[in-house]
């Protein structure tokens, strides 16, 4: 893609100098030579056209693009604004190491227990991923609502409505399914596990952490009860504000049970998206 652009400039500006040496007296070896200058010109155009295709094929194969939500980070209209992110709320990070067991966060990071396991399936939205869009706010967020799945009209959520999750309660439920892989004997008593799943999981979990690539500093202080200086994970944050986006997800959560997603099919118009639509 990047030669393009000069490429094409390049072309431009041949063609403006055509035009002006057709006005002017050339000897005809000189016509041969722009002649033959010209047709070389169109062969490497129709070069850069297939390499352009070529290029966007493979790309195309690679990931589910050409959609996707490539949004400026700097945009202040960035995130979608039905959804109340009130980011830049100041947060600390608790970051306690030898301590934390004394805390109500041991609920949820400390042994498995039927109270750690609801906090998780809360924080993930689990049974309430789905909520439902419609057209332009699918476009919005950058996909071409022709190559999605509507909810079929027996769904009563009505026409052309889109049913999407938020990214975040992916991201925790994956978090979650590292979590239960620690405590295996309990979550997978069979001694079995899906380890695609879990490496979709650390994979998905690896490429935002470093899609956010936080740049916030963490320095160190002599503590009493450590003979080395250790380091302060405890750190101020501007953060979303993740409480009212997880109120709000639920309110509008709907429920899309598995029979419903079961008993759906392809409409004769759907487009159907090569192998798992993922590359392969
Ligand atoms: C927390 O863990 C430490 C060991 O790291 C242990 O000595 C202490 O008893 C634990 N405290 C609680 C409240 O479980
Ligand atoms: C969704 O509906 C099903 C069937 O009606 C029900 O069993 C389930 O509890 C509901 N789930 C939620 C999250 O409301
Ligand atoms: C689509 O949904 C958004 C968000 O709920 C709403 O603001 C907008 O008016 C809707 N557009 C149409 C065409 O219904």
């Amino acid at each position: 893609m990047d030669v393009t652009e000069p490429f094409l400039a390049d072309l431009n500006s041949k063609h403006t100098r055509y035009g002006l040496l057709e006005r002017s007296p050339v000897s005809s070896w000189i016509k041969h030579a722009l002649c033959g200058f010209a047709l070389l010109n169109i062969l490497i155009f129709c070069l850069n056209l297939f390499l352009i295709f070529n290029t966007n094929s493979v790309a195309a194969r690679l990931i589910p693009g050409p959609d996707g939500s490539f949004r400026d980070l700097n945009d202040p209209d960035d995130v979608l604004s039905f959804v109340p992110h009130a980011d830049n709320a100041r947060k600390v990070i608790d970051g306690r190491l030898f301590t934390l067991n004394t805390t109500s966060a041991w609920d949820l990071v400390g042994p498995p227990s039927p109270t750690t396991d609801a906090l998780w399936d809360e924080l993930s939205a689990e049974g309430h991923e789905i909520i439902l869009v419609n057209a332009s706010t699918l476009r919005q967020a950058g996909y071409d609502p022709a190559k999605y799945f509507s909810a079929p009209l027996s769904w009563n959520f009505g026409p052309d409505m889109y049913p999407v999750q938020i990214d975040v309660f992916h991201q925790i439920h994956c978090l979650d399914v590292l979590r239960k892989h620690a405590h295996f004997d309990r979550y997978f008593p069979d001694g079995k596990t899906d380890w695609q799943h879990f490496g979709h999981c650390l994979h998905i979990l690896l490429q935002n952490i470093q899609c956010h690539a936080d740049l916030e500093l963490i320095p160190h202080r002599w503590v009493e009860k450590d003979p080395v200086p250790f380091a302060q994970f405890s750190i101020g944050k501007r953060c979303r504000d993740f409480g009212a986006i997880k109120e709000w997800n639920l309110v509008h959560s709907r429920n899309v049970t598995h029979a419903m997603w079961q008993s759906s099919r392809p409409l004769e118009e759907s487009v159907i998206w090569p192998g798992y639509g993922e590359g392969s």
